[in-house]
């Protein structure tokens, strides 16, 4: 397959629960160097799935978005997690982040890189996933609360460390 194209995986899920299966399954395999690209409305559960994705890594501390520092940076787990989040951001404030040192591991210890609000990023790793997570329910379910329902979509860019997206057939 091209490099180019991304492989595209799409599902729904359903409860709170099932995003953080997937979020734990994605901690497991991940390895340093992965660059994690989230998109989704205000609660549409990027925070959520990058708590999974700690909680996968075997991370302990409690994991919070970064709502005054522009990353979090975790060292507890099997790899470190960098987590940013571009909300209050201008595409060239994001510049000034610098936030190729860290999925490049230049001057930080190489780990996996969680940002959240990362269509304001001026510019993109070619090795990447995006997740994207939209408010839905699906036509006849029961829906436990009236926002627990997900679409999710996961692209992968180029090659993502420890990460297969094939691994994700069948689940959910
Ligand atoms: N299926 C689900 N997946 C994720 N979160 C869910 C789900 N169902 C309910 N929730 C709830 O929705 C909220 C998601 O909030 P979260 O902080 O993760 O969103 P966010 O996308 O990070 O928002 P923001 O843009 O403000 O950072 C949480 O309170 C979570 O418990
Ligand atoms: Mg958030």
């Amino acid at each position: 397959m091209s490099q180019n194209l991304p492989q595209i995986w799409r599902s729904h899920l359903p409860s709170l629960e099932a995003t953080e299966t997937l979020g734990k399954k994605l901690g497991q395999a991940l390895q340093p160097g992965a660059v994690i690209l989230l998109s989704g409305d205000l609660g549409a559960g990027k925070t959520t799935l990058v708590k999974a994705i700690a909680q996968g890594l075997g991370i302990g501390d409690p994991v919070n978005s970064p709502t005054f520092v522009l990353v979090n940076e975790y060292f507890s787990g099997r790899s470190p997690l960098y987590h940013f989040d571009l909300y209050r951001l201008e595409p060239a404030g994001v510049a000034g982040v610098d936030p190729e040192m860290y999925w490049e591991g230049l001057e930080v210890e190489p780990g996996i890189v969680a940002i959240e609000w990362a269509e304001r990023m001026p510019y993109l790793p070619g090795d990447r996933l995006e997740i994207r997570l939209n408010f839905s329910a699906t036509s006849g379910t029961v829906i436990e609360s009236p926002l627990s329902g997900r679409d999710i979509c996961i692209q992968q860019f180029g090659t993502v460390p420890g990460w297969n997206i094939a691994d994700l057939n069948g689940l959910f």
